[in-house]
């Protein structure tokens, strides 16, 4: 077995037996592609989402909604997803295996994603590819396979067809109108949603990268296409990123570059769309993503999402290679658009005021009172609001004219005069263009766990410390008495309580076994502090800390203990 084949084996198997992450329903015989988090992991997993949640609310213009998870056919037709949601599927005649057709060929095309079915079957057969089961060289021509879940509303014959949501994205769509009013009518302004999306993944492998259901966040900012979005880059004047442009000719060249050069250059088309990829960069880094394993790709135009018109994958190398973490599209007013076609509705637009209003002649069509009035008495005022509100001048007479109550009257030409108005126009209504970036949580927790995975040997046995950040590690601190006995399990017990006071701290008592064994099982984990109460504590109240990535040790006051706790200080000991 390879060395990484080892290590992923290590880390699987201990993300397992200590509760972070592990195959759902298994003693029912489990489902590919459905995982739990368990005591460890769902701590994580939290910590994970609260960081990536304060990232984005301390921007000051964006803001969390949380919509529902299953969604009508109505909105998902709108959106694209129903038509073009699709992956293709290559079945193996022989074993009946199937697999996603652009994984079977991707050691013979950089971009297999952007191939067509034929094109996916040609180099099947050319390569004469076989199944990865059975090894025969048996695939059967591929099938576009849609992905969603497909459900009911209400009862099965009666109900309505609705999908699980493959993203969250639509909930921002849809809840525009609210989120512009929330921010009065003033854009730039964003909203963001963590929760599942569902995908029905044709061959769900390399466990927490492929799932079936999984925890999305993502980030919808709508703009105004027409303004300069003005964003501040000199944060990253010094920062050079790894980017792999448009793979024309098939070249996957990286170029490493300052965001601002990228953005100059042409390279990234869009502003907004570099300071997400910049911002998104910044939070990895923040929750211990190992910078010189992330790198941005930008798509090919035929590799795109239906709905995308810039695109970047964030990539992530780890075990299983560079994998996609973060899509950041560019998505131009396509699904404001379409929703606003689907449903004729006018609540998706903003409002543009012109620098100086302008003033425009227009012929309109005016009721003539004296014709009017005696013709449809009660009814004359409706008739005659409603010639007012005509879009279009009548093109022929007699023609209906439709109420506002939604009954109809016969209009002849006598009753209607043109008149030549001047009217002062102060502004339009238009589609607000979106930029969205789309985090895969459960690939950036299985990155930050695989760069903090650490094997190495202590007296001779194999010793594992996982070195996770600070600011996601599901404990924080572990507090350990030398002995069950004699007073030590009464204080540690008591500082515990008095630790979980803190904000934000927590803390756990581990007293069974050796303290090197706890030690042990507290590094695989990713406690940063172990904290020990021997004899000598109860002497003089003197704890030992223990610093988790250098196994340092220093021994502090428990006063000293809470008041650096509290301020995030502990390092300043060592
Ligand atoms: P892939 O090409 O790997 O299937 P995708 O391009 O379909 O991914 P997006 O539609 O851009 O992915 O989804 C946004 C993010 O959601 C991805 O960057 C990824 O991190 C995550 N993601 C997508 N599909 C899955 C899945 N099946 N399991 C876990 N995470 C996923
Ligand atoms: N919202 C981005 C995606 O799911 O593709």
């Amino acid at each position: 077995m390879s060395d990484v084949n080892e290590r992923v084996n290590s880390l699987i198997s201990m993300l397992k037996r200590r509760g972070f992450v592990y195959p759902a329903f298994s003693i029912h015989g489990g489902v590919a592609g459905l995982f739990d988090y368990g005591p460890v992991g769902g701590r994580l997993l939290r910590k994970v989402q609260e960081q990536w949640r304060e990232h984005w609310l301390s921007k000051g213009n964006i803001v969390e909604i949380d919509s529902p998870t299953i969604t009508p056919h109505s909105v998902l037709e709108a959106s694209g997803h129903v038509g073009a949601f699709n992956d293709h599927a290559s079945e193996c005649g022989s074993c009946k295996a199937i697999y996603r057709s652009d994984h079977l060929v991707e050691q013979y095309h950089p971009n297999p994603d952007s191939l067509t079915g034929l094109e996916l079957d040609e180099l099947i057969k050319t390569n004469e590819v076989s199944c990865p089961s059975c090894d025969k060289k048996e695939m059967l021509p591929s099938r576009p396979m849609n992905l969603m879940f497909s459900t009911r509303i209400g009862a099965t014959r009666g109900g309505r067809q609705a999908y699980m949501r493959p993203e969250t994205a639509q909930g921002m769509f849809l809840s525009f109108p609210m989120i512009q009013r929330h921010f009065r009518n003033r854009l730039p302004f964003g909203a963001i949603q963590v929760g599942k999306g569902y995908r029905n993944e044709i061959s769900p492998r390399q466990g927490m990268i492929r799932q079936r259901e999984f925890n999305m966040a993502e980030l919808e900012y709508f703009i105004d296409p027409e303004i300069n979005p003005n964003h501040e880059f000199i944060k990253w004047k010094d920062t050079t990123f790894d980017l792999i442009p448009d793979p024309q000719n098939n070249q996957q060249k990286t170029v490493k570059m300052n965001i601002l050069d990228a953005l100059q250059n042409n390279i990234v088309r869009h502003p907004t769309v570099a300071y997400f990829m910049a911002e998104t960069y910044d939070f990895l880094i923040g929750i211990g993503a190992d910078p010189n394993r992330i790198r941005f790709r930008q798509h090919e135009s035929d590799e795109m999402a239906h709905y995308a018109s810039d695109c970047w994958d964030l990539e992530m190398l780890g075990s299983y290679g560079w994998i996609e973490c973060v899509g950041i599209a560019h998505r131009g007013c396509y699904d404001l658009g379409a929703h606003e076609k689907a449903t004729k509705s006018n609540e998706l637009r903003s409002w543009r005021e012109y620098d100086e209003p302008i003033e425009v002649n227009k012929t309109v069509p005016s009721p003539v009172g004296s014709v009017v009035g005696p013709t449809f008495r009660q009814q004359a005022a409706s008739v005659s609001d409603a010639l007012l509100n005509l879009e279009e001048l009548p093109n022929q007479y007699p023609f209906q004219l439709i109420l506002d109550d939604g009954s109809s009257v016969t209009i002849t030409q006598d009753m209607v005069e043109i008149k030549e108005i001047s009217e002062t126009i102060r502004g339009e209504w238009f589609l607000p263009h979106v930029v969205e970036p789309a985090f895969g949580i459960d690939r950036i927790i299985w990155h930050i766990l695989d760069h903090g995975y650490e094997i190495t040997k202590k007296e001779g046995e194999e010793y594992c410390i996982l070195h996770l950040s600070e600011h996601v590690a599901p404990y924080d601190v572990v507090i350990l008495p030398l002995f069950e006995k004699d007073g030590m399990e009464e204080f540690a017990l008591n500082l515990q309580s008095e630790i979980l006071q803190l904000n934000r701290i927590n803390a756990y008592y581990d007293g069974s076994k050796s303290i090197g064994r706890r030690y042990a099982r507290a590094d695989e984990i990713g406690v940063p502090w172990a904290i020990t109460i021997d004899y000598t504590t109860l002497e003089d109240g003197t704890v030992t800390i223990r610093r988790r990535d250098d196994q340092k040790q220093v021994r502090i006051t428990t006063d000293d203990l809470i008041t650096l706790l509290s301020d995030n200080s502990l390092h300043s000991q060592f």
